[in-house]
């Protein structure tokens, strides 16, 4: 009788970004070959999705600490109580107040690209997907930061060299504010007590695969440090367009069960907001931090 453990698959999608691993059960302890598989996986993928494994809060957090330290998100209202680390996203309400954050991901981003330690790895887990007939709603999308730098004009390459640019938590606060009015609007004195503005290169260094990557997002980065505003908010939207282009997207159509994993130095990230109530969707999330960005 064959008595090995049934060794679980990996399988990559075509194009830069992506792969999906089954058959592995994160319920028995995993030992630290099985963990480097995956987390070298990660690495050569950027996006990857273990399915069936839906995860208790304290797992969640558990498992991620594999990664390094959890980060705590400074939005504490829509933090889990007893295991802060694990931030919460959907469109529910109960008794009145959301239930975790109800516009997150809506513009291209990097996860907490706002901190001088940005998070180098999410981990999201899916409670609950919207569908409806059979269709599933409520796709995250992904941007191969890496194949976008690759593409970029050496006359481009050149410019960007050595500038850095302003990634801002209250930026984004109140851009969603008026765009979606879904959170407040805030004023100067209330956002100060969210984090100011991280200053990073436009144009970073993987800290583990060494390949070049395109640091600015639409929904944080608003100011490119020296250069006149008009030049810089021109320069920031060719880069946003650039990194949407289809050639660099990969798209993750939900399962529940799926623990779904990015590196937020080489992809970025957006939600699709296709659905709404009676259609729930219940995400719970943990980043864990990185290195300041070179
Ligand atoms: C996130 C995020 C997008 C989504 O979890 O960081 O941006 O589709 N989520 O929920
Ligand atoms: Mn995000």
């Amino acid at each position: 009788m064959d008595t090995t453990v049934p060794k679980f698959a990996i399988r990559s999608e075509n194009g830069p970004i992506g792969a999906e691993i089954t058959g592995l059960d994160l319920a028995i302890p995993l030992d630290d070959a099985t963990f480097d598989e995956i987390e070298s996986a990660l690495y050569r993928h950027a996006v990857v999705v273990i399915r069936d494994c839906l995860q208790t809060p304290p797992q969640l957090a558990s498992f991620s600490r594999r990664f390094g330290t959890p980060q705590i998100n400074v939005r504490a209202e829509a933090t889990n109580a007893e295991t802060p680390e694990v931030f919460w996203i959907s469109n529910i309400t109960k008794d009145g107040q959301p239930v975790g954050s109800h516009d997150a991901g809506r513009y291209w981003h990097s996860d907490l690209c706002y901190l001088d330690a940005p998070s180098k790895v999410t981990l999201l887990n899916a409670i609950e997907v919207p569908t409806r007939d059979g269709m599933v709603f409520g796709d995250t999308r992904f941007a191969a930061a890496t194949a976008a730098y690759d593409a970029l004009s050496d006359d481009l390459k050149r410019r960007l060299e050595g500038l850095r640019a302003a990634n801002g938590y209250r930026y984004m606060w109140n851009k969603k504010a008026h765009e979606f009015g879904l959170r407040p609007v805030l004023s100067e004195e209330e956002l100060e007590r969210y984090p100011p503005d991280a200053l990073h290169p436009i144009l970073r260094t993987h800290p583990v695969t060494g390949q070049k990557c395109l640091f600015v997002c639409e929904g944080y980065t608003h100011r490119i440090e020296g250069l006149e505003a008009s030049e810089s908010d021109e320069l920031l939207r060719t880069l946003f367009e650039h990194l949407a282009k289809p050639e660099f997207l990969y798209r993750h159509k939900w399962q529940v069960g799926d623990l779904l994993m990015w590196d937020n130095c080489a992809v970025q990230h957006k939600a699709t907001s296709d659905f709404e109530l009676p259609l729930r969707r219940l995400m719970q999330r943990c980043t864990i931090e990185g290195t300041v960005p070179f």
